[in-house]
């Protein structure tokens, strides 16, 4: 079988706080990003319609010679992960792979608390599919989870709003809400993958003995680990250390707004889905 990159995918911006991750743990892999910035939000669209956009993505990766796939995106991984898994890809191409953000980061959410209590922070969708609440019952039974559904919070980052005084509003609201439904949360994940773009206004509102978690690291560990169990799928992954970076929104603004996010140049290519 032929070795290509492995393909990382997000609604937006939000996939690169993934990447910038599995970068920094895994730097020789080729990898090819794709943002669907035209389309953003995907979090307050339907299970059709973030399944559809998905599976796009997805054979568009296939097509780029992908034989992994990440969703680093909460939504599309709630939404339409298992329905590719389990009837597009045995269709398409059985050899390939597609894994998403929620079970890994369930598996390990249990451990950052102590006092037993964690806050979900997501989308609309991730929200309303119970996906983390489903997952992380199975790892940490014992676990008292509180979502809180943060609407406004991606369209800060995709409309560059994330460091106004919007932002503040709409950060606290969301803090206060969920610290309020239960007060002896500790640990707040951020299952979005947006949201680490706007932690220094999460910090702000968050009491300083609260943990915020964002998901990049536990992906890129839980990568690391997958490409060790199945050697078949690491031997397909190519090797040569480079970054492909594709938006279907306009070039130059991923550019200059990717550079900032990712840490390092993104020079992207336009694409129409
Ligand atoms: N980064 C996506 C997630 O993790 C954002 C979804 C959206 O576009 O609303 O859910």
């Amino acid at each position: 079988m032929k070795s290509g990159p492995i393909g990382v995918f997000d609604s937006g911006y939000g996939g690169l706080t993934i990447l910038k991750e599995i970068v920094a743990t895994m730097p020789g892999y080729d990898y090819v990003y794709l943002g669907d910035n035209a389309r953003a939000p995907y979090g307050t669209k339907s299970y059709d319609t973030v399944y559809e956009y998905t599976l796009e993505a997805v054979k568009w990766f296939l097509n780029q010679g992908c034989s992994l796939v990440i969703l680093a995106c909460n939504t599309a991984s709630a939404k339409a992960l298992r329905t590719i898994q389990q009837k597009d890809l045995p269709i398409i191409d059985n050899s390939k792979r597609v894994l998403g953000v929620i079970r890994p980061t369930s598996e390990v959410i249990g451990h950052y608390s102590n006092t037993g209590h964690v806050g979900i922070l997501g989308t609309t969708g991730t929200v309303h599919s119970d996906s983390y609440l489903i997952e992380i019952a199975k790892f940490f039974p014992q676990i008292k989870v509180t979502q809180e559904a943060c609407p406004e919070w991606v369209s800060l980052v995709e409309e560059n709003k994330h460091q106004t005084s919007e932002a503040d509003f709409f950060v606290k609201k969301h803090i206060d809400h969920i610290l309020t439904k239960d007060e002896s949360i500790d640990t707040l994940l951020l299952a979005c993958t947006h949201y680490p773009l706007l932690l220094e206004k999460i910090k702000k509102y968050t009491p300083g003995s609260t943990r915020i978690i964002s998901q990049g690291k536990i992906i890129a560990d839980s990568l690391m680990n997958y490409l060790k169990r199945h050697p078949e799928i690491e031997i397909a992954c190519s090797k040569n250390a480079e970054k492909k970076f594709y938006t279907t929104g306009k070039t130059e603004e991923f550019n200059s707004r990717a550079t900032t996010f990712f840490g390092a140049e993104v020079r992207s290519e336009k694409l129409v889905l």
